[in-house]
């Protein structure tokens, strides 16, 4: 089962699940101005914004880091079965780090700025609500000075990549610390394979290969809105079966190893083409294809190929490989980092070939987490925003491609201004959702060839 369940009940497995850990994640050198300091008792407090699955795994690596005291002091959520249910989770094993009283829970949709409002600047907000609100309260994160870790992805349309872009500037600019839940680049062998293939181990690369199939998944697959409550309380909790909520699943399930592949090249692709099709969708109404095959094209032409696939009986793959020309490697073994990578003289994986094979089995979650308080600690440069939309636009650009049925090229995709949810900073308990069903309970679909260049 995915890192991605959220259809799994929010308990203590699940938070052990998600509670996945770079020594050497990247950095950025950022202006240097004057620093935030945490909290003066050398308490970071953390507010959760966004209590579900990977929330409560975050806030648990949050609370496990080594480096010195944090406490989880604040939740919000627009669902009070979410944020009841991760507080409990939470309470077994943590509650020595936690003081979160009622009256620093909060429900709503500006449930996030009460959270925030909490916290002191230097403090650490953790977003993990779909994607949709990621700008919204990253604004707010800023304005108050905290710190931040978001989860991945952080956009799904060029509109709201050009707005994380400038506001990962801002925050550069006020010396706040943001990490960015993309945590193949905190696993540490994916990092010892990345310095092999940077000293040449397997030659240049020419091709990759990333999968991740399987039957269906989390919230992808969605039967007809029931008709009654909140159609946009209930798209959210079935965030991945709408464009606006995720970017579907194809943003949110593949984005790991389009990061990852990129990340072993170095290099974002210049271009994508792509298929794809809604063939045994039977009385589900999401937004989804249930397959997708995108080639992406880099700058010195050379591929990478990413398959996905949500269907019952079709044979599951869930890894990444790179081909270079002296060798290959198998980047993530299984899931999307698990270890152990390899490297073999070969292009295919054959045992009596491999010449290298990593032991670290730390977990990648965790040290996204330690990087980030140490950073925040001891004041280093520390800000995933640029590398987190850029993997955002690239995983925005296959899946546009997939669902035109056109090329699309990265500047087209950072350009383009289709706004799935333009208006997700004003939305209240009774605000429509993005996409209404219509008489007869049909969402719009991605039609390639026939709807242009628009997605829906
Ligand atoms: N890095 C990883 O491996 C990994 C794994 C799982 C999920 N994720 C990411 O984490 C995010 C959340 O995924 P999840 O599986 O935890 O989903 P989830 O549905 O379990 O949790 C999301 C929570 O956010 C709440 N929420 C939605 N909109 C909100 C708003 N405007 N204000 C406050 N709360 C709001 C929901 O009610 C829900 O409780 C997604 O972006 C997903 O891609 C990353």
């Amino acid at each position: 089962m995915s890192t991605e369940s959220s259809a799994l009940p929010t308990s203590r497995r699940v938070f052990l699940k998600n509670t996945g850990t770079i020594a050497a994640a990247t950095a950025f050198a950022g202006m240097v101005v004057p620093h935030v300091h945490a909290a003066e008792n050398n308490t970071i407090q953390v507010a959760l914004v966004g209590c579900g699955g990977r929330g409560g795994g975050a806030a648990a690596n949050a609370m496990s880091v080594k480096n010195g005291p944090v406490k989880l002091v604040a939740m919000a959520d627009v669902l009070e079965d979410r944020l009841k249910a991760t507080y409990e989770g939470l309470s077994g094993d943590y509650s020595a780090k936690m003081d979160v009283p009622p009256e620093r829970r909060f429900i709503g949709f500006d449930s996030y700025k009460h959270a925030m409002d909490a916290l002191k600047p230097g403090d650490v907000v953790i977003m993990t609500t779909p994607l949709a609100f990621r700008w919204v309260h990253f604004t707010y994160a800023i304005s108050k000075g905290l710190n931040v870790f978001m989860e991945k992805p952080l956009i799904a349309d060029g509109p709201s990549a050009r707005k994380m872009y400038a506001l990962g500037e801002q925050a550069k600019a006020k010396n706040l610390k943001v990490g960015v839940g993309l945590m193949s680049r905190h696993s540490k062998s994916l990092i010892e394979l990345h310095d092999r293939i940077q000293n040449g181990e397997i030659g240049d690369i020419i091709l990759m290969r990333g999968y991740r199939m399987a039957g269906p998944l989390a919230s992808a697959f969605s039967e007809k809105w029931p008709g009654t409550g909140s159609e946009l309380l209930w798209q959210i909790r079935r965030f991945h079966s709408f464009m606006w909520a995720s970017g579907g699943c194809f943003s949110d399930f593949y984005i790991h190893h389009i990061d990852h592949c990129c990340w072993m090249k170095n290099a974002w692709p210049v271009k994508a083409h792509a298929i794809g099709g809604r063939h045994y969708r039977g009385s589900n109404v999401d937004q989804n294809f249930d397959s997708y095959s995108v080639e992406y094209t880099f700058a010195d032409n050379t591929k990478f190929i990413m398959d996905g696939r949500c269907m019952v009986g079709a044979v599951p793959m869930y890894h990444s490989f790179a081909h270079g020309t002296k060798g290959s490697a198998i980047i993530a073994k299984n899931g999307d980092c698990e270890p152990p990578s390899s490297i073999y003289s070969s292009q295919a994986p054959d045992r009596k070939n491999m010449t290298w094979q990593s032991k670290d089995t730390s977990s990648p979650y965790q040290n996204e987490w330690d990087s980030l308080i140490d950073a925040i600690r001891n004041d280093k440069p520390w800000n995933e925003v640029k590398r987190g939309v850029d993997a955002s636009v690239a995983t925005s650009m296959g899946r546009m491609a997939a669902h035109t049925g056109q090329e699309i090229s990265w500047d087209e995709m950072v350009n383009s201004d289709h706004e799935f949810a333009p208006d997700a900073d004003k939305f209240t308990m009774d605000s429509a959702a993005p996409v209404l069903a219509d008489a007869t309970g049909l969402y719009p679909v991605p039609m390639p060839g026939l709807k242009g260049r628009r997605e829906y």
